[in-house]
């Protein structure tokens, strides 16, 4: 089973998106198992500090070594085989075709979210991957963090329900995109479902789709 663990300051932030949906059928069924490390429970001194200001000067505050190596090490004792993989926008950007391999692969992984202004360049010593969602930078790592762990995870075999649906979206193959698609009623607020759909003629309608397969504008 692959085993996630994620690091974070955040846990309740996890709890909504772990145990709702696609995310909570695949824990049911055995396919992943999730753990949360709270980095404040390695905090330094009695206020659990984390974070200090930057040596040569500068705006706001970086998540200190210390607690970070403790957290990291925290998950490698739970699972010492896992890869450690650094959410951040300095980091290669996620594709669908690396959620495949990951998905695929019998890896586990621990997730470090950054936090606040960043975090001290050394615990890069301990990371073997940087991952970015988008050349745009969020408050933290949490929410790039849930996108690339949904995007795994969904692809675990036995996790989605028709094995075709993930085979056939858009981006599996890293260049078609989805084609249109339409459920009841047929004529909605003057709006017709395409003809060729209802014709029942499955070669005709597969080349709709694929003539129908283009990106949104
Ligand atoms: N943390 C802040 N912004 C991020 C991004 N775009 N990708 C990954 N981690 C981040």
């Amino acid at each position: 089973m692959k085993k996630i663990q994620i690091i974070t300051l955040f846990p309740e932030m996890f709890s909504g998106v772990l145990n709702s949906s696609m995310m909570w059928k695949a824990q049911q069924c055995n396919a992943v198992e999730f753990r949360i490390i709270n980095l404040r429970d390695f905090g330094i001194g009695p206020r659990q500090q984390v974070d200090d200001t930057p040596y040569g000067g500068g705006d706001g505050m970086l998540l200190m070594p210390k607690p970070l190596f403790a957290a990291i090490k925290d998950g490698k004792n739970y699972d010492f085989n896992a890869k450690v993989v650094l959410m951040t926008p300095k980091g290669e950007r996620w594709k669908q075709s690396t959620a495949r391999k990951w998905a695929d692969d019998s890896n586990s992984y621990i997730f470090v979210c950054g936090r606040y202004e960043g975090y001290d360049e050394r615990i890069l010593t301990l990371v073997d991957k940087q991952v970015s969602v988008g050349d745009y930078v969020l408050t933290g790592g949490e929410l790039p963090a849930m996108t690339v762990i949904d995007s795994i995870v969904r692809l675990i075999p036995g996790v989605l329900g028709g094995e075709n649906s993930a085979a056939i979206e858009s981006f599996s193959d890293g260049k078609t995109l989805e084609f249109p698609q339409y459920t009841r009623p047929e004529v909605f607020k003057d709006m017709k479902v395409p003809e060729i759909l209802l014709s029942g003629n499955h070669a005709e309608i597969a080349k709709w789709r694929q003539e129908n397969s283009f990106k949104a504008k």
